[in-house]
């Protein structure tokens, strides 16, 4: 696997487990694996942080990173996972960060994935102390210098001051203020404060499980914001409500290949899991006054489904200014400038010609040229800057 983060992640793995070892002060093992019993014992917490956390989510908003066998279940399994996860988004943020704040950052993988990609100063700040207690740990392993804090924003505990060139927000959204649309106002106005202390440029981060029911919440908090005037870096290209939110079955989420650590494909199997793609919704927002950027020119879609491939045709959904639309080309019309299209992946963002619009969307055909203008995990470049004119 080449991506870029993939060295770093790895390198991670002996201090993650040292750290765990050292906090359960029992047991020696290979530095860079864990023993049978090892694994047989994290799986089980593994197992009981996913039923909490996504299938019967009874564990989200609850204090599960005070319980050291979830916290260590926690740190050894969804650690790299958020890890990877925000080492993929983080590659489309316009500029790199300098000064970070992890909100909700738990044993702090977002924190230390910002590091890991340039950053000089970065905060955590979670209401767990003893996930905080870890992620100084972990720095220490790692000779990192992290500043930790305690906040609460349901507590009304005052957000850590100073301003920020990224503020990330990982996996913790969906457990404040509760669940159903009630949970909405508050979840967007919070953002809205996070976003006060995001610096000119800058950004702010949210990641949120690749679940219905938390994407689509996720997406609600996105038009309360995107109403009030802010503009979503990433990965919208479409300025109105979102189009994912008509449909109750629709939701919006990126999937990518990741070089999964051993050690989580040990617990993954332990625990009955799959975890061979990442997958996340995520939603990166410019501060207050900020401008959407502006897109190249083109037809412009970013592929929002899998491969929905069927009676000798490609078809996926593809999301862009335009709204969410489908888009076919039949095998039949397969030409040079088109066969792109027959090898994309969810989050590329393409540009097309000359189609026809054909039921819920469009259809490609033989005169269409088809251009990655981005590929999945990568900003979208801007438009090229006017030629000068020659004097
Ligand atoms: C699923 S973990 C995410 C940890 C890390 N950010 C990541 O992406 O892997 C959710 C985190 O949110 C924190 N959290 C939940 N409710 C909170 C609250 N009311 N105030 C502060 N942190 C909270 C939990 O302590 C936990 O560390």
């Amino acid at each position: 696997m080449s991506e870029a983060y993939s060295r770093d992640l790895e390198r991670w793995i002996p201090r993650l487990i040292a750290v765990w070892r050292q906090a359960r002060r029992k047991g020696d093992g290979p530095e860079t694996r864990l023993t049978p019993q090892e694994v047989k014992e994290v799986g089980a917490g593994v197992k009981q942080l996913s039923l909490g956390l996504t299938r019967e989510r009874q564990l989200a908003g609850a204090k599960y990173m005070d319980d050291p066998r979830l916290l260590g279940a926690y740190l050894l399994f969804y650690w790299p996972v958020s890890y990877a996860q925000a080492r993929q988004a983080l590659g489309e943020l316009p500029n790199r960060p300098r000064q970070v704040l992890d909100l909700g950052s738990g044993p702090g993988p977002l924190a230390f994935a910002a590091l890991d990609a340039g950053a000089k100063e970065v905060t955590a700040a979670d209401r767990s102390k003893p996930a905080l207690a870890l992620a100084r740990s972990l720095a220490t392993e790692a000779g990192e210098a992290l500043a930790t804090r305690e906040w609460d924003p349901t507590r009304k505990a005052p957000l850590p001051e100073g301003a920020y060139d990224l503020i990330t927000m990982g996996h913790v959204l969906n457990e404040l203020y509760g669940t159903g649309d009630g949970a909405i106002a508050p979840r967007a106005a919070l953002l809205e404060q996070v976003l006060a202390q995001v610096k000119k440029g800058g950004s702010l981060l949210v990641l949120e499980p690749a679940l219905r029911e938390t994407s689509r919440a996720l997406l609600k908090v996105r038009d309360v914001l995107v109403g009030k005037g802010y503009a979503v870096r990433a990965p919208c290209l479409f300025r109105g409500n979102c189009p994912a939110l008509v449909k109750e079955s629709d939701w919006c989420h990126a999937e990518r290949p990741w070089p999964m650590p051993r050690v989580v494909e040990e617990l993954a199997r332990a625990a009955g899991l799959h975890k061979e793609s990442l997958k996340m919704s995520y939603l990166m927002l410019a501060p207050a006054g900020e401008a959407w950027p502006e897109p190249p020119p083109g037809r412009l879609f970013r592929i929002v489904s899998e491969s929905l491939e069927g009676k000798g045709r490609q078809r996926y959904i593809g999301c862009g200014p335009e709204g969410r639309l489908g888009l076919a080309l039949q095998e039949k019309h397969r030409t040079e400038k088109n066969e792109r299209f027959f090898k994309l992946q969810r989050g590329d963002v393409l540009s097309v010609t000359e189609t026809e619009p054909k039921g819920d969307g469009l259809a490609l055909d033989d005169r269409t040229e088809v251009r990655v203008v981005a590929p999945a995990g990568r900003g979208v470049p801007p438009p090229p800057s006017p030629s000068k004119e020659s004097p």
